[in-house]
């Protein structure tokens, strides 16, 4: 079945463990993490991450939006992160490895992640030592943007990879996710689908999320 993860960056921050609460039905937490420098917006970090681990039992999928993750990955593990994906915008790839190999060795799943602009074979050479690629379908910075369709062939080309090469990883896309564009992605082969405001906005928030499993 196909996961959700819904971020909580369309959530009430002065109320994050009763909006944490609400998204009980879903698979995982996603967190955005953004540095004001890899993308023009700053949210939340570390003390973030480690205040709302005790509140719920499902995993955190935490998306790094920082300049050389490299410097952070182990603290968001720490903190307890369960799954942690970095841009392979963000730094070089030696220094992209380098960081996946740190997450593995604290124990979390570790993911890449490709910008809009950043073609399939971006993923080539990190393929066998992923657990998860994200396939950004906005440009990523800020929630509540349009969905980019024309995103679809590069998710089906993710997921051809994904099945020849890593059968076991996932394949995650987040940004304008909502009950219509949620059949795309899963169409093109996504199996973890990331929705902020189409969670965040809905009256009832366990069929909204119902309806984007599609
Ligand atoms: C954008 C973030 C997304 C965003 C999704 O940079 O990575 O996770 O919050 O929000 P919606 O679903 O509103 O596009
Ligand atoms: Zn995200």
């Amino acid at each position: 079945m196909v996961k959700i993860a819904p971020s909580i960056l369309s959530a009430d921050f002065a109320n994050l463990e009763r909006e944490i609460g609400r998204i009980s039905d879903a698979d995982y937490v996603h967190v955005d993490v953004m540095d004001g420098v890899f993308v023009p917006n700053i949210t939340i970090g570390i003390p973030v991450v480690r205040c709302i681990r005790p509140v719920t039992k499902l995993p955190l999928d935490v998306h790094l939006m920082i300049v050389r993750p490299v410097r952070y990955v182990e603290a968001f593990c720490d903190a307890g992160a369960d799954i942690v994906t970095v841009h392979v915008e963000s730094d070089t790839p030696d220094e992209i490895r380098a960081a996946l190999d740190k997450i593995h060795a604290r124990g979390g799943r570790a993911g890449i992640v490709l910008s809009p602009g950043t073609p399939a074979q971006a993923a080539e050479p990190f393929l066998e030592h992923v657990d998860m690629i994200l396939a950004m379908t906005v440009e990523p910075g800020f929630g509540g943007q349009s969905f980019m369709a024309d995103m679809m062939p590069k998710v089906a080309a993710l997921r051809a990879m994904i099945d020849a090469r890593n059968p076991g990883c996932e394949l995650e896309v987040d940004g304008g996710v909502d009950p219509v564009t949620c059949r795309a992605c899963i169409q093109a082969g996504a199996n973890v689908l990331v929705a902020g405001s189409a969670v965040y906005t809905a009256p009832d928030t366990p069929a909204r999320i119902r309806e984007l499993r599609g």
